[in-house]
């Protein structure tokens, strides 16, 4: 985050050289031991050796490939979390393209900004209501009427976007704080998703779970935030299985830092958050981990509210993409180069690799 210490510098150098060694080196001696036994003459390597790394570059550079688009009209999408953020401009968003929303607002009955913005909009195609993602009452309700407002339309998809951030190293995080972010993050996603799975599955619609690339990859002081996404990222791949013989598509999207698009989290909830973190914790983690420590992790996490994406578009364009594409894909990572990378380090890599790199 900070500044990049010594050790990694080096040991993403020396890995790099290593790769290119193995690669210059062992690569031909494994192709040509492989054409040796299929009996294929040995001078085809280098055109193999070519003929992988285009397809590497095709892999990666490649722009996304058309894959049709289903049609809007008579659709309807229903999206968690439209107070703000994503979740608000996603409503804007899919409203424009010409769905019929229902945006699910935490704050409706409150008179929240969002949901007013939404209603100020009186569009006969926009439906504001109140839902608190934790509350099977209020979600009983939602969903009931959902069902009175569809008229000619079928609900098409939900996308489960509300969620809250958290940190925290694990000896300064409350179980109530693992439970309260867990009861959004995954239970929400959960319970909204069985409410309106009947009618997801009678239109052969869709399924779209708002993840995050903390949901394939831990961090330090994220520990509560984590284990509720990689929750999301299961309860998405078990659905995903069950889903298929009903021809409903399940997809995950899975972006990196937008903090400063969303102000999701803010220099000030942090300094807040840390004040009340200190303060709840026992006497002798205050004491072991110290105050110094304490506040060079929270001097970090302010840094990373500063740092990240300040435009939500490649977010938007990928959950379109899984409401609106014929193929849909599984998963959707939006994020910047090196979040990706480490991603795919992360995931890819033998632990004790990924670990030496990054930690
Ligand atoms: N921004 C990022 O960098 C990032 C990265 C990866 C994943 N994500 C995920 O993307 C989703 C949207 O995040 P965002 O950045 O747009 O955050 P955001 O601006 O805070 O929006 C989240 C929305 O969810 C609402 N919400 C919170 N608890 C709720 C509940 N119990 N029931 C219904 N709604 C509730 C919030 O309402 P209030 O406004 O009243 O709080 C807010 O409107 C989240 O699932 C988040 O984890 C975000
Ligand atoms: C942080 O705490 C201060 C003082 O209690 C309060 O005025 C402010 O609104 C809080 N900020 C956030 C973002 O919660």
């Amino acid at each position: 985050m900070a500044s990049v210490p010594g050790l990694r510098v080096v040991l993403l150098v020396s890995g790099s050289v290593l790769l290119t060694l193995l690669l210059g080196f062992g690569l031909p001696v494994l192709l040509n031991a492989g054409m040796w036994l299929l009996g294929i003459p040995e001078t085809s390597v280098t055109e193999c050796i070519v003929g992988l790394y285009l397809m590497f570059v095709v892999s990666v550079a490649m722009p996304r490939i058309p894959r049709g688009c289903i049609k809007v009209e008579g659709k309807a999408v229903l999206i968690t979390g439209c107070d703000r953020g994503f979740g608000l401009g996603l409503a804007k968003h899919l409203h424009k393209l010409g769905f019929t929303v229902f945006a699910g607002c935490l704050l409706k009955d409150e008179g929240g900004e969002g949901a007013k913005e939404l209603e100020e909009m009186r569009s006969e195609r926009m439906k504001v209501l109140q839902m608190d993602v934790c509350s099977e009452e209020q979600t009983e309700r939602a969903v009931e009427s959902i069902r009175l407002n569809l008229g000619d339309t079928v609900l098409w998809a939900v996308v489960n976007n509300a969620g809250v951030a958290s940190f925290g190293e694990v000896e300064f995080t409350s179980i109530d704080t693992y439970r309260q972010v867990y009861e959004v993050n995954l239970i929400g996603t959960i319970r909204i998703t069985k409410a309106v799975l009947p009618l997801i599955r009678r239109a052969k619609g869709r399924v779209v779970n708002i993840a995050s690339l903390y949901g394939r990859m831990g961090n330090i002081m994220r520990s509560s935030y984590c284990v509720s996404k990689y929750g999301v990222e299961a309860f998405s791949d078990c659905l995903r299985y069950e889903m298929k013989t009903w021809g409903v598509k399940v997809s995950v999207i899975e972006p990196g830092n937008f903090i400063q698009a969303t102000g999701v989290l803010t220099r000030d909830i942090v300094t807040n958050t840390s004040l009340k973190l200190w303060a709840e914790a026992p006497p002798c983690v205050q004491e072991d981990y110290g105050k110094v420590h304490f506040e060079q992790q929270m001097a970090l996490m302010r840094s990373f509210c500063s740092s990240g994406q300040k435009d939500m578009a490649p977010v938007l364009n990928d959950i379109t993409d899984a409401v609106t594409s014929k193929w849909p894909y599984t998963r959707y990572s939006p994020a910047e180069p090196h979040w990706w990378i480490r991603a795919q380090f992360m995931t890819h890599l033998p632990s004790a690799v990924s670990d030496l790199l990054y930690f």
